[in-house]
């Protein structure tokens, strides 16, 4: 360093010390995913949360709630109640989880966040099974339609609004609650998605809802660490009806999904089911910082072929 003395001299080292911050902030994040993805094991379910202890799941007979359901009663030993609104699909769903452990037990419950929105119909939930140890609420429910905000209905709009904001925040509150009088620490799991990590365009109903519920669960999550385990579950494409059994590298099996949620619990305030979601999304945060107006360009452009097959699927089921 001869000339010292020069101005520029300092810029130079300004700037080789935020680049090297960078890349040791890369670097880092690195090498605690491969730990994450790839080493650490889940907690121990019944020790954690308590021996015998039961979970309720919402939206518990298709896709992620049935695979989480089935998850828990076969791997972790849990106690299921199983939250639906089709009775018949209920019962269906209640038999394979007891096929998949029968030393546990199993209670259902229907309800339709689509019409039940009244404060009290989500305190019967909880009153309904005031009798058991319920440790963990995972909050599943969901609801989709990728349209363009011309095309949505008024109905659409507020099946969205109910199921996937309403009623996700008031039973998170009621189980918040519930868990302050238990001496376990207990767990809310949200079903979150990919879709409220970017504004998305000709999914904008629902990408914002799914915003919401990440915001509300990292805030509320944090609020309440004290004594309970709050994460919510950002997946890009899970193999269900939602998403008509979609097909693409980053799409995982509902009971993969599960497993994964539940490794990440009491770990993490955000799950993602596999590390190449977390580079797309990193990838994705780049792209939008570049340019906001490409960002929504390309995920609306994917948003259009997401509603063909969507659209595709459920043609082939009224064949
Ligand atoms: C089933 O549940 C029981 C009771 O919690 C547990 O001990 C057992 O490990 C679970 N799994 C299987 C496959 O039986
Ligand atoms: C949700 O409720 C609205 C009316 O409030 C109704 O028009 C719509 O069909 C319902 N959706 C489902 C899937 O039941
Ligand atoms: C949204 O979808 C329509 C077709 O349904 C398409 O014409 C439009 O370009 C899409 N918007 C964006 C931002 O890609």
């Amino acid at each position: 360093m001869e000339n010292s003395g020069c101005w520029c001299d300092g810029i130079h080292k300004f700037i080789f010390y935020i680049g090297l911050i960078i890349l040791f902030r890369y670097f880092f994040r690195f090498v605690f995913c491969i730990q994450r993805y790839f080493f650490r094991k889940g907690h121990n379910v019944q020790e954690r949360y308590g021996q015998g202890s039961w979970i309720l799941v919402t939206g518990a007979t298709d896709g992620t709630g049935k695979a989480t359901a089935i998850y828990a009663a076969k791997e972790k030993g849990m106690n299921v109640v199983l939250v639906g609104r089709n009775k018949d699909r209920l019962l269906k769903a209640e038999k394979e989880v007891r096929t998949a452990n029968s030393s546990i037990d199993t209670r259902i419950y229907e309800f339709d966040f689509n019409k039940s929105t009244e404060i009290k119909d989500f305190m019967k939930i909880s009153e309904e099974f005031k009798d058991l140890d319920i440790s963990i609420f995972f909050s599943n429910a969901g609801v989709m339609t990728t349209k363009c905000i011309r095309d949505l209905s008024l109905e659409e709009i507020k099946e969205m609004t109910e199921t996937n904001i309403h009623g996700p925040s008031i039973l998170t509150k009621i189980f918040t609650d519930r868990f302050a009088k238990r001496d376990k620490r207990s767990a809310i799991m949200i079903m979150g998605s990919v879709a409220g990590c970017t504004p998305l365009p000709n999914n904008s109903q629902y990408g914002a809802t799914k915003a919401y519920l990440i915001s509300f669960s990292k805030a509320v999550g944090y609020e309440i660490s004290d004594k309970i385990d709050m994460i919510v579950s950002t997946p890009g494409f899970v193999k269900t009806k939602l998403n008509g059994y979609a097909e693409n590298p980053l799409a995982v099996s509902p009971t993969h999904q599960a497993a994964s949620l539940f490794k990440d619990l009491g770990f993490e305030r955000q799950n993602m089911p596999i590390i190449g979601q977390e580079f797309a999304n990193n990838l994705l945060g780049i792209v939008y910082s570049l340019s906001e107006s490409l960002g929504l360009a390309i995920l609306g452009k994917i948003m259009i072929q997401e509603r063909k097959e969507i659209e595709t699927y459920w043609e082939k089921q009224e064949k």
